[in-house]
């Protein structure tokens, strides 16, 4: 495993490696024993660090990961990942030999790509392909029947392919009104009925369809943000096997702290006014490390109590409002617990009217990621 790299401010984001080992093994032990997981990494584990995630699930029972581009793909086989790897999204037909050299698998859903992706391939090279299918969520993928058989064939008359997957996403897993997701599940098995082989792979479900519905599993799934500890939405989360445990949080400390007088202004605009003698304290965080300007307003914890920010947020400091003098280097939490106090990633998503994917993904890489492992496993 790569080191950690060394950081030199006072804000980091922790990751909880036994928390996702935890999840993990959770989701392995519900899913049927035959039903392969393809843990999804993308977008640096969504915030979370993809190769530290990667191991981690990968120990925990995941058979293979997903990611959408081929950068983040061989960043994971740089680091030493073995295990099977697809790319979710588009390649571009002249990096499909480096695909093919790293053993990584490819969607397609195009039969124009698969002609141009072979003029790129010299003989002996051969590339692991899913065919991607649109069965509605209007994104990419094989829209029909004809389409499909064409590609199929054209893989599978190929020297420099294999037809190694099929695939659908859907759009409204997460619904408690199941009227669409049945659509796309049935138009999902219409399109299998067209195949002349089968794949070793047939996925369908994402973190929702494979926890709360049982239907769509098929033989692999891509399971991305349960594993994170995270809730697919709030309406089926009710409904959900079993509870999960976040693993993000995010931490900073106070730098500096002052007592202002009644009447004296805070931060860009100045357009926070103290009513009292106030003690405000700065936090080295803003905007630029995905602390929005919107979370203006919000709380953090420090001393174990919900504190308001105050005053705009900057790009590099935020000001928040003490309830009484707390020495510089309080640890403040912005998402997680401290002292029994709990600050979810949903409860951010909700301040930012956004969805919890959304947050953990914006925490950029300013903020160094810290993994801790209190069983001290090898990940
Ligand atoms: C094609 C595809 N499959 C699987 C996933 C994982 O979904 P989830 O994080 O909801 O489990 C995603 C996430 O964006 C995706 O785009």
């Amino acid at each position: 495993m790569k080191r950690q790299q060394e950081f030199y401010r006072d804000t980091w984001a922790e990751i909880d490696l036994d928390a996702l080992y935890y999840n993990m093994k959770e989701i392995r032990n519900f899913l049927p024993s035959e039903t392969r997981i393809f843990a999804t990494v993308k977008a640096n584990g969504y915030g979370h660090g993809d190769i530290q995630t990667a191991k981690t699930v990968l120990k925990a029972g995941a058979h293979g990961l997903t990611v959408a581009f081929l950068d983040e793909a061989l960043a994971l086989r740089e680091e030493g990942v073995n295990a099977p790897i697809l790319i979710l999204g588009a390649t571009r037909p002249q990096d499909v030999p480096i695909a093919a050299d790293h053993q990584i698998s490819l969607t397609v859903y195009d039969g124009e790509w698969l002609k141009e992706a072979e003029k790129h391939l010299s003989p002996g090279k051969k590339v692991a392909l899913h065919i991607k299918c649109d069965t509605g969520m209007g994104r990419i993928g094989v829209r029909d029947e004809e389409e499909l058989k064409q590609i199929e064939d054209y893989i599978n008359n190929s020297n420099c392919f294999s037809f190694e997957g099929i695939f659908t996403h859907f759009a409204t897993a997460d619904e408690l009104d199941t009227e669409y997701y049945e659509r796309q599940l049935s138009r999902f098995k219409k399109l299998l009925q067209v195949l002349k082989t089968t794949p070793t792979y047939v996925h369908a479900a994402n973190s929702a369809a494979a926890l709360y519905h049982s239907d769509a599993t098929f033989n692999a799934t891509r399971i991305g943000i349960a594993m994170y500890g995270l809730t697919p939405s709030a309406e089926i989360e009710p409904y959900l096997p079993f509870k999960r445990r976040e693993v993000f949080s995010l931490h900073s400390k106070i730098i500096h702290v002052k007592k202002m007088h009644p009447g004296e202004k805070v931060g860009y605009g100045a357009d926070y006014t103290t009513e009292n003698e106030e003690w405000i304290a700065t936090i080295p965080i803003g905007y630029a490390d995905g602390w929005i300007r919107k979370l203006r307003g919000f709380h953090v914890l420090a001393g174990g109590e919900r504190v308001p920010i105050v005053g705009k947020i900057c790009m590099d400091q935020s000001m928040i409002k003490l309830p009484y003098y707390m020495p510089i280097g309080t640890q403040v939490t912005l998402i997680g617990e401290q002292n029994g106090q709990f600050i979810s990633v949903d409860e951010v998503a909700n301040k930012l009217d956004t969805i919890n994917y959304e947050v953990t993904c914006t925490i950029t890489n300013r903020v160094p990621r810290v993994f801790k492992s209190k069983s001290m496993r090898d990940f």
